[in-house]
């Protein structure tokens, strides 16, 4: 075959996404002679970036190419998080929006930068006889490659390997591998994923030998019997040999050991050729007979059983060739009656969605972020993966198998900015229906099918993500049934599309098929059980749900309850798994997690980067515990639930014993000391003083027997919490910014002292706010003998006035508290979510949560009492007095973490600010872009709110 030169052309032209590149393959490893023959080219490699296409060394592989102005790159690893280039995060614009106006497939060269790589090597001794291949596991977005002065070929799809034959061109020693990376090409339209854009050579690289007779390719389709313990094998398998003769002649041994050691078969396979496979040229096909394996141990979630499947190659001659190392799990997947159903029995998806993410590495991770990511999902009940939107490195898939993790396969495509375009709706969506488009989608859809088809953990393949729908989205799914009749195919986009052909956009019914499940996302609960009560065809899953940007994720109840009351109601996959931020320096050259927009790019999506369920860094976000909890057994929920109102009952039993030996030493106490002054009373009792201010809206002194001062301020009503991400989304400060302005402006007008005695005080300060007309706020204060301050904080409603984001009192201490303790729910609680919180007495030291744009948090609701401790060990504490209330104790308060954008905006804090609050808004977690709070979370403007609580002095 004559090999043709890179041309420039083939970036522009969406029918050209591979040239020369071997055929897909499945991802097993073998040995040969014992050893693996790989090599890996993974390490720094030489580099030069470009701009713009024209501006590249265009001659750089050639052997005598001057490469002084050459630097270095480590690969795998992006271009733009090592020094050059723009880090840009945008969702679902084009990168370029506002700066060129293009049109599929068309791409500005001038933007189009260009990495040039440059390798020399020596070929390992083992891999110096036989044929050499080259791998490259993921190249971000186009490459052409050289070795040695020669073209090896060209390749798109970011995210599945591409393999070329070095053979003929590869010597022992002094080889020469140059790269051409392009960072846009025709499929940058295909690849408009909501994520960092980078590009490169981000996954790992490597040289395999294969013998002159090779198993180029392997299908187990290992399956489960209706029986539940019969385990099936079809082995099918794809030859390539150098002599074809040779092939004909192989035989092939299939070992299969069970999980605890037992060989529970060996035998040749019975191989029958088959018919040859046209996308893979000049490779054999051979098919086995099934073997049916008795009492086998079925592959799941809860048992991931593995059995070690090894296939060795012999010669005619008897000779040992090489041998596969395959695993498999027993398991069957499918549509029947009208669920979908694993094994035999219906499947709920406790998913999330997981882009590969590292904050030093972006999209360039290795074994331990994936290790660390699985030993999360086990941690917390999590059993599905959606590998948005494309293919991860195989090495999840193998920590998925093991570990019983179920696998939504997606393939590398979205094209978002091409439908979701004012004015000009779907007609413009790439693929469509579009025949220019078409074998490049094939080619994504078959390239992660044949590569991944041999795990047990992937269930279901995917089109992609949000590419509305068309023909040739239709012919991928197509192309999954007839490559895979076994495994059921999602895709999403088909139901946008539905609901856009009320708005004019091109629809076909025929598209239904598309999906064999109906998948929607960020659907209302109301809206999903609609869809169930109208007997549907088929079952339905949220691909994406509970959009944990920020502070989120309340309200998972709903979505849980329908998968319990519907059997058709799969589940689902929260958006997503990990904040997506890099590490990075800011203008003030601190060292920051910097999201959107910080890197200098333009236009971008600041924060819509941050939407994990664990921090950037891995650590898990507060909201985990509810995740842990909604996604765990019924009856594991029930018995947890239990317990919790056991211990809630128990605490609450003494805590009103304490009050009641209050009350008795109330009744024992001396009188209370009084001192009126002009503008202040002076209250005192033994080991107790409170300075009440007439002028300051409250006390301005509170001090206990060791006569350190608590307030620095007196305190104040909170009528505003600093607005979470699901806030702003669905215009929450917009409706209610009035309350905003009472935070700050609101001022004591009245206040009243209603009893004052030596057997008892009580003064209370009415606040007002000519921004909202008509609301009243009291915080009523009551001073006993035996040194007890009873606060209450009292809210008037009134018809008319805006919903609330919470009202409480705050108050502030005049140095900081190191520790809150208290007796409640463990973890950051809102109404909405707290059901994670286990009950009990719980410590930490004041701090803001580490969402990337500061915002409320660190709520905890129904608690029983707090205290706050200084690093001298004095104390503070607020019990309540009849009903549990929620607190935050923050060292910022609502209005400083209103204005700020990261979280090293704030600065050192020398107070803490401890909110007691009668009521808090539920945080939401339908989505970030619209949608409320579920209506029983809202707090009402209309309605009257008030708390009490007892705050011992002594
Ligand atoms: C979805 C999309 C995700 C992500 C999310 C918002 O529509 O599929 O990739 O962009 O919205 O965070």
């Amino acid at each position: 075959m004559t090999i043709p030169q890179f041309d420039l052309s083939w970036l522009s032209d969406p029918t050209v996404f591979a040239v020369n590149r071997l055929p897909a393959h499945s991802d097993h490893r073998f040995l040969v002679a014992g050893q693996e023959p790989r090599q890996s080219l993974d390490g720094r490699w030489r580099f030069h970036y470009s701009p713009s296409l024209a501006a590249r060394p265009a001659e750089f592989w050639q052997p005598d190419a001057d490469l002084s102005a050459f630097l270095s790159i480590r690969v795998p690893g992006h271009i733009e998080t090592q020094g050059c280039g723009q880090i840009q995060y945008i969702n679902t614009l084009y990168p370029w929006d506002g700066h060129r106006a293009l049109t599929p497939p068309h791409f500005s060269p001038e933007d189009c930068a260009v990495g040039s790589y440059v390798l020399d090597f020596d070929l390992d001794p083992a891999l110096r006889t036989g044929r050499v291949c080259l791998s490259f596991q993921g190249v971000e977005r186009a490459f052409s490659c050289w070795c040695n002065g020669r073209f090896l070929g060209y390749s798109e799809d970011s995210f599945t390997p591409a393999e070329f034959d070095l053979t003929g061109c590869v010597r022992p020693t002094g080889n020469r591998l140059c790269v051409e990376v392009y960072q846009h090409c025709s499929a940058s339209w295909l690849e408009d994923q909501d994520f960092f854009r980078f590009f490169g050579i981000f996954r790992p690289v490597y040289l395999y030998a294969k013998p002159d007779t090779h198993l180029e390719d392997v299908w187990l389709q290992a399956g489960l019997d209706r029986d539940g313990r019969t385990g099936t094998l079809a082995p099918r398998l794809k030859t390539s040999c150098v002599d074809p003769a040779c092939g004909e002649e192989c035989t092939v041994r299939c070992t299969v050991t069970a999980p605890g050691g037992a060989v529970v078969h060996a035998g040749e396979l019975a191989l029958q050729p088959a018919a040859p496979d046209p996308a893979c040229p000049g490779w054999m096909v051979w098919q086995a007979p099934e073997l049916r394996l008795p009492d086998i141990r079925p592959w799941s979630h809860e048992d991931p059983a593995l059995y070690d499947v090894s296939l060795t190659l012999l010669g005619a001659d008897g000779r040992l060739i090489e041998t596969c190392l395959c695993q498999a799990g027993f398991r069957r997947i499918e549509m029947a009656d009208g669920l979908l159903q694993l094994n035999g029995g219906r499947l709920l998806f406790n998913g999330v969605n997981r882009h590969e993410w590292n904050p030093e590495t972006g999209r360039a991770i290795g074994r331990a972020d994936m290790v660390k990511a699985i030993e999360t999902f086990r941690r917390n009940n999590i059993n599905a993966v959606r590998t948005c939107h494309y293919p991860n490195q195989s090495l999840w898939y193998e920590l998925c198998d093991q570990n019983g993790i179920y696998v939504i396969d997606e393939t590398n495509m979205e094209t978002h900015g091409t439908w979701a375009r004012p004015g000009e709706g779907a007609a413009g969506a790439v693929p469509g229906s579009r025949p220019e488009w078409l074998a490049c989608v094939l080619d994504r859809a078959r390239s992660m099918l044949e590569r991944d088809k041999n795990h047990p953990s992937v269930l279901l393949w995917s089109c992609g993500n949000e590419s509305y729908a068309g023909d040739d989205i239709l012919a991928m799914s197509r192309l999954f049934h007839e490559l895979d009749p076994t495994r059921p195919v999602h895709y999403e986009g088909i139901f946008q599309a539905r609901r856009e052909a009320a708005n004019g956009a091109p629809y076909d019914p025929a598209w239904e098929a598309t999906s064999d499940l109906e998948s929607q996302m960020y659907t209302d609960p109301r809206d999903i059980r609609a869809y169930l009560e109208s007997t549907p065809e088929k079952p339905i899953i949220q691909c994406e749900y509970m959009h944990d940007m920020g502070n989120s994720l309340g309200g998972m109840e709903s979505y849980i309850a329908l998968t319990e009351e519907f059997p058709q109601c799969q589940g689902g996959f929260i958006w997503d798994y990990m904040d997506q931020a890099l590490w990075h320096t800011d203008p003030l050259g601190r060292r920051t997690l910097g999201y959107g927009g910080d890197f200098g790019e333009r236009p971008t999506d600041y924060a819509f980067c941050a939407n994990g369920i664990v921090f950037a860094d891995g650590t898990e976000k507060p909201a985990m515990q509810e995740v842990r909890y909604w996604y765990d057994r019924p009856d594991r929920r029930a018995r947890f639930d239990a317990d919790n109102a056991a211990a809630r009952i128990r605490s609450a039993n003494t805590l009103a014993a304490e009050a009641e030996a209050r009350a008795r030493a109330d009744a024992a106490a001396p009188d209370l000391q009084i001192v009126q002054g002009d503008g202040n009373l002076g209250v005192r009792g033994p080991g107790f003083a409170v300075l009440f201010s007439y002028t300051e809206g409250g006390p301005v002194s509170l001090r206990r027997a060791d006569g350190q001062e608590w307030l620095y301020r007196a305190p104040r009503p909170v009528f505003w919490r600093a607005a979470t991400e699901n806030d702003k989304g669905c215009g929450f400060p917009l409706r209610s910014g009035a309350w905003l302005a009472a935070e700050a402006t609101a001022r004591c007008t009245a206040h009243r002292l209603e009893e004052c005695g030596p057997r008892g005080v009580t003064i209370a300060y009415t606040f007002t706010c000519p921004a909202v007309p008509g609301m009243a706020a009291t915080l009523r204060y009551t001073v006993t003998p035996g040194g007890v301050l009873r606060l209450q904080a009292s809210y008037q409603g009134a018809p008319g006035l805006p919903e609330l984001p919470c009202f409480g009192v705050r108050l502030t201490t005049a140095a900081p508290a190191d520790q809150v303790a208290w007796t409640g729910l463990s973890g950051e609680t809102y109404p909405d979510r707290w059901k994670g919180g286990q009950f009990g007495h719980w410590q930490e030291a004041p701090h803001l949560a580490g969402y990337l744009v500061p915002q409320d948090c660190g709520c905890h609701v129904q608690t029983q009492a707090v205290t706050l401790r200084r690093p001298d060990g004095t104390e503070l504490t607020a019990c309540m007095a009849g009903d549990a209330f929620a607190f935050s104790a923050l060292p910022h308060t609502a209005l400083e973490l209103e204005a700020a954008d990261h979280k090293e905006d704030l600065g050192p804090a020398p107070h803490t600010h401890l909110c007691l609050y009668a009521a808090m808004r539920g945080v939401g977690g339908i989505n970030t872009w619209g949608a409320d709070v579920e209506p029983a979370y809202h707090v009402s403007g209309e309605a009257d709110h008030s708390l009490t609580v007892d705050l011992p002095l002594r």
